[in-house]
């Protein structure tokens, strides 16, 4: 029923069945057409478009009303529902075949020139999108985004509530929770000089209530972060976060694969049959040199740093003796040499010194470096990447992590420019058997692959200490087409273990204690085996939507500053709040 007091139909809903009812409408002026006399006017609402005509014949003064209107009024109008004349219908309109005839128009209220067009087809900056969200988000494509972030939302609900989870709600002013990014603080008033943490995510207090016993939880959480923003990361975002007792990792690939099936069935009405294929963390590395691996295409590398050594080509060799790694990427494709100067380009700006490069012939390699592989470095090459003539090999030399990565990324752009796979796949990737540490060279030291609270394999407890490197976790991702859609882990829940892992990251026990002991102390009182996993809401959505710029489905999303330039935030506050707060500011200027 979506009749109110000042509406009798909404403007998405009359057809030829109500042809002759008198109705009442209530919406914005979309466009406006005066045709010799009489008016036409697309009347615009959440759930559509119906035409409305302004006719001397029956409303000399409601046309009169109508010839003030301009775009994006407020209106209610009272008619009688008509047949289009033949010819004038519209098949892409829902209420294409019919007409209000006007006799009675209440302008609600009226509106400035729109400094944005509510059109799906026009380019705007985005800093005026944003600046005039609340008009954007009038654009019916923006409707139709948020619209079916409610039915994702909806279908996840009632796949989890299906499964006796219960929607929990945690607090958003807490202590900080660690998940790798810096933490949103709050001045407390009633606490001069201490502050809170707003939730990077809700990770220790939904591992709290597993020690309450609530055995199954979820929410739609706000997750806060400040770190630098990119087209998949906003310092405020959505998961679909959870949480179960008494669990081992299949349980959680079940539930998980379980609300993302509602989600694709609700919302695009995919079918997703069988379960998610699974990858290991190592296998990927080395297959696609990520974590992350977009399985629409094939294009896997191949590590040729044992052959290759054997060629007299310097730059390759000095890479091998260093520690460094050789892999090759085969597109099974000739490539101009223009494109390849592009390719080389695009390697040297994801941080690779260069690209080395040789085409493959009926008679051997060929290149400006190919004189330094002797047939035998050749042969070799030809079969252990299993390159046929006609194709040009595609080669990075560098440190491990930066061959990996520039050769991910030229993965993907390959992909992409040769169009390897169907923009509308969903490809879903479980990657497993992470490693639970890994090194961080800034601060030389170890810290965690995914984050603390996260059990090693039972295999390796005996070796957290003596070969970190090794160990690995009883943690997952899921990934979309390329993109991390979620993470999680089983749960360390044992005091002893939490704390050499703890330790092993920089957080001995007096630290730990500080940061983290209300955790520890919850463990002490039986503290169940548990695991869960938080899902990127609006990278799914967005990907559902096809698109890849999370903003596009968000409200207020902060432009690339973490500015929202709408409301102004972040701004400075008043003297008197301040005061209040006990603080005084002493802004170090940024440097640079
Ligand atoms: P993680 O930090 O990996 O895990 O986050 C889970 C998922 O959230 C999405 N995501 C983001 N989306 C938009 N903007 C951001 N800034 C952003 N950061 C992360 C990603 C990511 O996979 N507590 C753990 C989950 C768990 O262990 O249960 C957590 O938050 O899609």
């Amino acid at each position: 029923m979506l009749n109110t007091k000042l509406r009798t139909n909404t403007c998405g809903e009359l057809s030829k069945k109500d042809l002759d009812s008198n109705v009442t409408l209530c919406g914005w002026v979309s466009t406006r057409r005066d045709h010799g006399g009489i008016i036409f006017i697309d009347l615009r609402d959440r759930y559509g478009i119906t035409q409305i005509v302004f006719d001397p014949d029956v409303s000399g003064e409601a046309l009169k009303t109508a010839e003030q209107l301009r775009r994006e009024d407020n209106i209610q109008v009272k008619g009688h529902v008509k047949a289009r004349k033949e010819g004038m219908t519209n098949a892409k309109l829902k209420t294409g075949e019919i007409e209000i005839f006007i006799d009675k128009i209440n302008i609600l209220n009226k509106s400035e020139t729109p400094p944005i067009e509510i059109e799906d087809r026009i380019e705007l900056s985005e800093d005026i999108r944003l600046k005039y969200r609340y008009l954007d988000l009038r654009r019916p494509l923006m409707q139709k985004h948020i619209k079916i972030r409610h039915i994702a939302m909806q279908a996840a609900r009632k796949f989890l509530c299906e499964h006796s989870f219960l929607e929990i709600q945690t607090p958003m002013l807490v202590k900080a929770t660690p998940e790798g990014a810096r933490d949103y603080v709050v001045p407390s008033r009633v606490n001069p000089g201490k502050f809170y943490a707003l939730p990077q995510s809700p990770q220790l207090y939904k591992q709290l209530l597993m020690i309450s016993g609530f055995d199954r939880y979820f929410q739609f959480p706000i997750c806060l972060r400040d770190e630098d923003l990119r087209q998949d990361r906003q310092p405020e975002f959505t998961q679909l976060d959870l949480e179960m007792a008494f669990v081992e990792e299949e349980d959680i690939y079940d539930i998980g694969e379980g609300s993302i099936k509602a989600m694709m069935k609700e919302t695009l009405d995919i079918d997703i049959k069988g379960s998610f294929p699974r990858l290991k963390y190592k296998e990927s590395m080395d297959r696609f040199g990520c974590d992350k691996p977009d399985m629409r295409f094939s294009l896997e590398l191949t590590d040729v740093s044992e052959i290759v050594k054997d060629s007299d080509f310097g730059v390759f060799k000095s890479v091998v003796e260093s520690g460094g790694i050789i892999k090759c990427i085969n597109p099974e494709k000739d490539i101009s040499r223009k494109e390849i100067d592009r390719y080389i380009s695009f390697c040297q700006e994801c941080g690779s010194k260069g690209m080395a490069w040789m085409r493959v012939t009926e008679k051997g390699l060929d290149s400006n470096i190919a004189k330094y592989f002797n047939d035998d470095v050749q042969k070799r090459l030809i079969d252990k990447i299993g390159a046929k003539p006609g194709t040009v090999l595609m080669f990075i030399a560098d440190k491990p992590a930066r061959c990996n990565e520039t050769l991910a990324k030229l993965r993907n752009k390959l992909g992409a420019d040769l169009e390897l796979y169907d923009k509308k796949e969903f490809n879903f990737l479980w990657v497993v058997d992470f490693p639970l540490f890994e090194f961080d060279d800034e601060r030389n030291s170890w810290a965690p692959a995914h984050h603390m609270f996260t059990m090693p394999k039972k295999e390796h407890w005996d070796i957290i200490e003596s070969d970190p490197g090794k160990v690995l976790a009883q943690c997952y991702d899921l990934v979309l087409n390329g993109v991390e859609l979620a993470s999680g882990s089983i749960r360390c829940n044992n005091i002893e273990m939490q704390e050499r892992i703890m330790k092993m990251v920089g957080f001995p026990k007096e630290k730990a204690q500080e940061r983290f002991g209300f955790l520890l102390e919850a463990f002490k009182y039986g503290a169940p085996p548990h695991g869960g996993i938080g899902f990127g809401f609006d990278r799914f959505i967005a990907m559902v939507c096809g698109h890849h710029d999370i903003r596009e489905v968000m409200l207020f999303p902060k432009n690339k500053s973490a500015q929202c330039p709408m409301d102004g935030s972040p701004s400075e506050i008043p003297d008197e709040q301040m005061k209040e707060l006990h603080i005084k500011l002493d802004v170090v200027k940024k440097s640079g």
